[in-house]
């Protein structure tokens, strides 16, 4: 069986990775900055005898460490990033030395280790405010943020050390909101869902009727699972996300509500003023056409909104803060 590297394992997307490579029978190597393993170390206490995981402390930053370990592996899941919308705008040469600068790093190491599969975590964001929705893969790239652009350049070297070193091949994966229990409460569904258990009134900046496709961590995973075992992955670019759903803000806050029998709470509509991020740096309407994937892995999300609020709603202990 393949053995794969995780790059940024213990965030929402690489936990849930994890488990679903490892139950797949994988062997994975699942590594993060020793501050986010020690945040997830009682998830880790369930999984620590199976013997497919393996759980390495380390940094994309430190390039000894990353070709010994990539020297033993197949697959390399490139997910380590700095993202958030205040804290990759209040550091932005951070946010660029890690997604771009980090990336480089991990393909020279890919290239060492005569790697043949890198998968490379894009997003959504490099679509700016896209000029059309749906979004597809042909959309225009046009980064509007400092993260954006960070993961376009991200996506550029990858083609680039792709073209260069033909035997490593690459997949580029543009996730669209995704969410589940294990994210940090600055992000939208997370953040409401803890307002609306607590008894608050969810707050939503600006009028609300922004739009977006939520898709639930799980069916994300499943999705990057055939990508690792299906050559029809390879260098090509898939958008990720679900495009059952397609709600505005006040529209998921309004079944966040109705899901978690909190009828006496109401929608808050604050300006933009008094939220971390200023009116530019929103994007009003974004949502997925993910037909590529469907067609090439029969990618269907099964997850609702109301089941994924559900979830959230019983497990409001982990990640408060970065
Ligand atoms: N969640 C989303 O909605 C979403 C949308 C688009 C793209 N993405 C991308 O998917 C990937 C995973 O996102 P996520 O939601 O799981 O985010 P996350 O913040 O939960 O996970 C990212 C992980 O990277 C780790 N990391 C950061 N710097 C590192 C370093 N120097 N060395 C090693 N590890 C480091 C962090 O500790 C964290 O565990 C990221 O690349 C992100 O940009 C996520």
């Amino acid at each position: 069986m393949k053995k794969i590297l995780i790059t940024g394992g213990s965030g929402l997307i690489g936990l849930e990775l994890c488990k679903q490579l490892i139950e797949k029978k994988f062997k994975v190597i699942c590594m993060d900055l020793p501050e986010q393993l020690e945040k997830n170390k009682i998830l880790f206490r369930k999984v620590k005898k199976n013997k497919n995981l393996k759980i390495l402390n380390g940094s994309i930053f430190e390039k000894s460490l990353l070709n010994k370990v990539i020297s033993d592996v197949d697959v390399v899941f490139h997910l380590a990033a700095m993202l958030g919308v205040k804290r990759t705008e209040d550091n932005k040469l951070k946010c660029l030395e890690v997604n771009i600068k980090g990336t480089e790093n991990i393909l020279e190491a890919c290239v060492s280790g005569n790697i043949k599969h890198i998968i490379f975590a894009s997003s959504s964001e490099v679509y700016g405010e896209p000029s059309h929705n749906p979004i597809n893969e042909k959309t225009d790239t046009q980064g509007k943020t400092v993260y954006g652009i960070s993961k376009l350049a991200g996506e550029e070297y990858v083609k680039a050390y792709s073209q260069i070193y033909k035997k490593l091949n690459y997949t580029i994966v543009r996730f669209f909101n995704t969410y589940g229990e294990n994210q940090v409460s600055q992000f939208f569904l997370a953040k409401i869902v803890r307002n609306i258990m607590s008894g608050s009134d969810p707050i939503i900046y600006g009028d609300g009727q922004q739009v977006r496709s939520f898709c639930h961590v799980e069916d994300t995973c499943r999705v990057l699972i055939e990508i690792v075992k299906n050559k029809k992955s390879y260098n090509k670019i898939f958008n990720i996300g679900n495009s059952n759903e397609k709600y505005t803000l006040n529209e998921v806050a309004k079944i966040a509500i109705k899901t978690l029998k909190k009828n006496n709470l109401k929608i808050k509509n604050l300006p933009f003023t008094k939220s971390d991020r200023t009116v530019n740096r929103e994007i009003f309407k974004r949502f997925c056409d993910v037909s590529l994937a469907k067609k090439t892995f029969n990618f269907q999300p099964k997850i609702s909104i109301e089941e994924g609020i559900r979830r959230i709603s019983k497990n409001l202990n982990f990640h408060n803060d970065w």
